[in-house]
């Protein structure tokens, strides 16, 4: 009924929710190593995932202040070895697959493309068909994505940056860690892509730059690298193989929140009417890495310059940058019932998931999928970013069909993990507390499976499983932001259970913490829970 009610209120208000204002973070959710770029009218923004799938989440706005999801690039992480990214092996892919890669469109052909180096070895490439994303201002129909794999590039481009030249005809590739290369493609007639030229554009003796971007403005030819994770420098070419003379664009600069990193590692993108944006990113554990946008200026050498405050710092706030009546569906606080049979695209599975265990329709099933006693290795464990400053997650979940020794709940994913959900053992599914769940730095193998540090009453049907976190950034401090673990039977009346859990700050696993919901067994196979809702709201 609780439930119904703001899913109601979510649904018939949405729209009004829509900023006037740019805010920042633009997003306060996980999306880190971004790639925007516009057609038309339409913003797009690829981030990175590492194993979580599907991967590379597509981002869209049409203003650069709201933004709403439509994709994934890589339905499901097709790498090898195949067993590490589908759990199904000893091994897992924690930490690797996806950093760093990029997406564009390629207008001539009407396709996007995705691609990106994977685990240090050869790049994947993805596309998808546009729908005439052109001739329709950039947008696309949601049923037209659509993503295939295509041939590998036997090459690592370390942290890719896409580029089609004006004419499509020319296509570039710029990478690399301090020596920066510019690949060139050629595009064959169905569209595969194969290297045709490669070479060293520009090498820096002084520091670390990676995260290389390229794009071309009045005729000239720019990479943007970051120093990481401190500060964004500019590359500037008459020609993409150079030579390129090197500016910095913002270097440790006052961001617009406390023990947040700085802002770097972005790309530019301009509007329809040509005033130009840039959207870096900032180390905001333990949320993740969060994006904020900037307007530029370029001066009379044709240098940029980053708009700032007052207080000459990153701005908490700039005027929209386009005025438009385009809704989306911002990012942030929601409700999901599970009503159609594909998961909405701000869901992401723990590694790739067994898909004959899970259907989703009316409500979300999902049915044991992996024997084991480490929730790190169970297959289907399904999470959601955490949205910030602070928010609850709560899981509304049938547990009538859990069978003995199935463990099911809502989990404070990381490599720093907690839950509270259910034992079962015989006919009894009893309510618990769990923290202490903990990988190992590096190797991402587990180090402890957990303990039961508070028990609840038993439950037989439904039960609404609450984890309320707190991502206010606490980055480079000694402060464990908190997180409380609380059920209820009636969906109104909420008991915690346990002790608040305090959260890891460590940049090491990338991915901020998210909320889950998991089952699986540690005897047999054959048991479910079903999902019926979950809800998203800020606290
Ligand atoms: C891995 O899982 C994906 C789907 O999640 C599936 O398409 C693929 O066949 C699986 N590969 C192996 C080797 O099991």
């Amino acid at each position: 009924m609780f439930l119904r009610a703001i899913t109601t209120l979510f649904l018939a208000h949405a729209p009004l929710v829509l900023s006037q204002t740019l805010t920042n973070p633009v997003v306060w959710q996980d999306h880190p190593d971004l790639d925007v770029f516009r057609i038309g009218r339409t913003f797009y923004y690829s981030s990175s995932t590492f194993a979580y799938s599907p991967g590379a989440p597509v981002l869209r706005s049409f203003d650069l202040a709201n933004w709403e999801a439509v994709t994934h690039s890589v339905p499901y992480l097709n790498f090898s070895p195949a067993n590490n990214y589908n759990l199904t092996s000893n091994s897992r892919a924690y930490v690797k697959g996806i950093w760093a890669s990029t997406l564009r469109y390629r207008p001539s052909t009407d396709t996007f493309y995705w691609l990106g180096c994977i685990d240090g070895g050869k790049t994947h490439v993805w596309s998808s068909p546009g729908g005439n994303a052109r001739a329709n201002g950039g947008e696309v129909p949601t049923e037209t994505w659509n993503w295939t794999p295509r041939p590998v590039i036997d090459k690592c481009y370390y942290d890719a940056g896409l580029f089609f030249d004006d004419d499509d005809s020319q296509v570039y590739v710029v990478y690399g860690n301090t020596q920066i290369r510019v690949a060139q493609l050629s595009v064959a007639s169905n569209g595969d892509l194969r290297e045709v030229r490669n070479q060293l554009v520009y090498t820096s003796s002084d520091m670390t730059l990676e995260g290389a971007r390229m794009y071309k403005r009045n005729g000239e030819y720019w990479i943007w690298v970051t120093r990481p994770a401190d500060a964004q420098f500019v590359l500037r070419a008459n020609n993409p193989w150079g030579p390129y003379t090197r500016r910095v664009l913002v270097e440790r600069i006052q961001g617009p929140l406390t023990s947040a990193g700085y802002a770097h590692q972005g790309g530019i993108v301009d509007t329809e009417d040509g005033r130009w944006f840039y959207a870096g990113f900032m180390d905001a554990y333990p949320g993740g890495r969060i994006p904020v946008v900037a307007p530029l200026t370029w001066g009379g050498d044709g240098w940029p310059s980053l708009v700032r405050d007052s207080a000459n710092g990153w701005g908490k706030t700039y005027p929209i940058p386009v005025a438009t009546t385009r809704k989306v569906n911002v990012l942030g606080p929601r409700v999901d019932e599970f009503r159609g049979s594909k998961l909405g695209p701000e869901w992401e599975w723990n590694h790739n998931p067994d898909n004959g265990k899970w259907n989703s329709g009316d409500g979300l099933v999902l049915r044991t999928a992996t024997v084991t006693g480490d929730l790190f290795a169970a297959r289907n464990t399904l999470t959601h970013r955490i949205v910030g400053p602070k928010s609850r997650g709560t899981f509304r979940i049938d547990v009538g069909a859990m069978r003995d020794g199935d463990r099911a709940g809502a989990v404070l994913f990381r490599d720093r993990a907690a839950y509270i959900g259910l034992h079962k053992t015989g006919n009894t599914a009893s309510l618990v507390m769990v923290n202490n769940l903990n990988l190992v730095e590096g190797s991402w193998t587990t180090s402890s499976t957990g303990s039961v540090v508070a028990t609840g009453p038993s439950v037989t049907g439904e039960i609404w499983l609450r984890i309320q976190a707190d991502i206010t950034p606490a980055f480079g401090t000694n402060t464990g932001r908190q997180a409380i673990f609380s059920y209820s039977t009636d969906g109104r009346t909420f008991t915690t259970l346990g002790p608040a859990f305090a959260m890891s700050n460590s940049w090491r696993y990338f991915t901020g913490y998210r909320f889950g919901v998991f089952n699986f067994a540690t005897k047999a196979l054959g048991g479910e829970i079903k999902v019926k809702s979950f809800a998203m709201e800020l606290v």
